[in-house]
């Protein structure tokens, strides 16, 4: 398409600024956009707006976002998008690498994430869940955010370290969320106690205390995920240098921590406004017959399974994903120019009514194979993402969402008031703002 791209032929994106400096910064901070109706009916798929400063073009629905995530044209580019809310503390992770490069890493890294390393990580996973989950203490308000936020955190402790984190468990952990919340700093350069400086000193932090087990885990020939890590080998016999694997597993423990944390947040939630699935869900563990899930047995949870894909297109865990264009090109008829930053937003066309029946209703069976709602178009549901970025990490984050569902509806029931609705905080990545507070007993 380029070098043949007709400017004159093609339309000017509409949009407008916003309001006077700030533009729709907070707008776009509490979530506004992802679900804004109004917008796309004034302007369409593809509009402008202005937000941390920039203009930036926001796309939504399964054409526009699906062409932008195919990226045929090889105009749209991870690094610079996703670099400017995230590089400093994320550099050199997969999702922000691009093209020949992105492709090689990702090669790779595909040896950390195939089914026999997966079967691997599961038993570790299922024992730490099991240990997390004996120390939950039932309760009439039990917040299922936090205890889930400490499990997912202890799953990738073991299996993505091997073991614990030590002494410096405490720094560590808040490390990693710094560098999560630095992302959306309103204030974007270092200022001592604000969210961006804290974010670099977490960075920090986390370079040295994994750099400096780099060579352990070289020398040794561990099943958990920085092992394989240290270990994988491209086709070609490439493989990682010490600092591209600190990258990637700061990276890595990132995108599986929020992500999973927030899916299983969702799901809880569902599943307490809906009681009857929730049984549906339980007597379909009981029926396995086993304490913890194997890995043969992923599949044999279909009623969860749905669950899982109807909490994610409800709540989408990654809403909006960046880009930013590298060349001049087009988009739907409409003319975008080089270094131009785009945000696809996943979660609105998740809710449009054109593709999705009562899109607003929490309906599993909508994904079952006698419906299949999802399959009226290609980029219909994409909470994973879609293109050569999507997540790597797809399989082995349902491993792990459904291997603690399982465990926690054979050990516990859990109910909500009647009427009760989640509040969600959209800063960053979605969150209940109340920390989803629910009526916990053990079974
Ligand atoms: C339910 C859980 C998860 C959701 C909803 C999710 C969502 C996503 C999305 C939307 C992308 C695409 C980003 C883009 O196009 O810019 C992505 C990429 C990625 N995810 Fe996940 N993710 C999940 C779990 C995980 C887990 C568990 C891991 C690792 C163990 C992981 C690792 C990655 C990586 C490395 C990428 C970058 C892939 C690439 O650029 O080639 N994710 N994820």
């Amino acid at each position: 398409m380029s070098g043949t791209l007709d400017h004159g032929a093609l339309k000017e994106i509409p949009g407008d600024g916003g309001a006077p400096v700030v533009g729709d910064t907070f707008k776009f901070l509490s979530g506004y956009f992802y679900e804004n109706r109004d917008r796309y009916d004034r302007y369409g798929p593809v509009s402008w707006m202005r937000a941390f400063g920039q203009r930036t073009v926001t796309v939504a629905g399964p054409d526009a976002a699906g062409e932008v995530l195919q990226n045929r044209d090889r105009a749209f580019a991870n690094g610079p998008g996703w670099g400017f809310y995230i590089g400093p503390f994320f550099r050199g992770g997969l999702m922000l690498l691009d093209f020949d490069e992105h492709h090689l890493h990702r090669r790779i890294m595909q040896e950390a994430f195939t089914a026999d390393r997966l079967a691997g990580y599961l038993e570790p996973m299922n024992a730490t869940l099991a240990e997390g989950m004996a120390r939950w203490r039932p309760g009439e308000a039990f917040g299922v955010y936090r205890a889930i936020k400490q499990l997912t955190l202890d799953v990738a402790t073991r299996t993505f370290m091997g073991g614990d984190l030590g002494a410096e468990a405490d720094r560590v952990n808040t490390a990693f969320i710094d560098c999560v919340r630095a992302g959306t700093a309103i204030v974007r350069f270092p200022v001592p106690g604000l969210r961006w400086s804290r974010g670099l000193t977490g960075r920090r932090l986390l370079e040295r205390y994994l750099g400096r087990q780099v060579p352990g885990k070289r020398a040794a020939d561990g099943a958990d995920l920085f092992s394989a890590l240290c270990h994988a080998r491209g086709e070609d016999g490439a493989r990682f240098g010490d600092e591209d694997v600190v990258n990637h597993m700061i990276f890595l423990l990132m995108a599986a921590h929020d992500t999973t944390t927030i899916t299983m947040t969702t799901m809880w939630y569902y599943l307490a406004t809906h009681p009857q699935w929730q049984q549906r869900c339980r007597d379909e563990s009981r029926a396995l017959g086993t304490d913890v899930l194997g890995f043969a047995d992923q599949d044999r949870l279909v009623a969860l399974d749905l669950v899982m894909r109807e909490s994610m297109r409800l709540i989408t865990p990654v809403p909006v994903v960046a880009r930013r264009t590298v060349k001049d090109t087009e988009l739907l008829g409409y003319f975008l120019p080089k270094d131009m930053p785009v945000s696809v937003n996943l979660h609105f066309g998740h809710h449009m009514a054109e593709y999705w029946p009562e899109p607003e209703r929490f309906d599993p069976e909508r994904f079952a194979e006698h419906r299949r709602e999802d399959k009226v178009h290609r980029n219909a549901w994409m909470p994973f993402g879609n293109g050569v970025h999507k997540c790597i990490g797809l399989h082995f984050g349902t491993m792990q969402v459904k291997a603690a569902m399982h465990q926690a509806l054979l050990n516990f029931e859990w109910r909500v008031p009647d009427g009760y609705r989640m509040p969600v905080d959209w800063t960053s990545l979605p969150r209940p703002k109340d920390g989803l507070p629910v009526a916990l007993t053990a079974r």
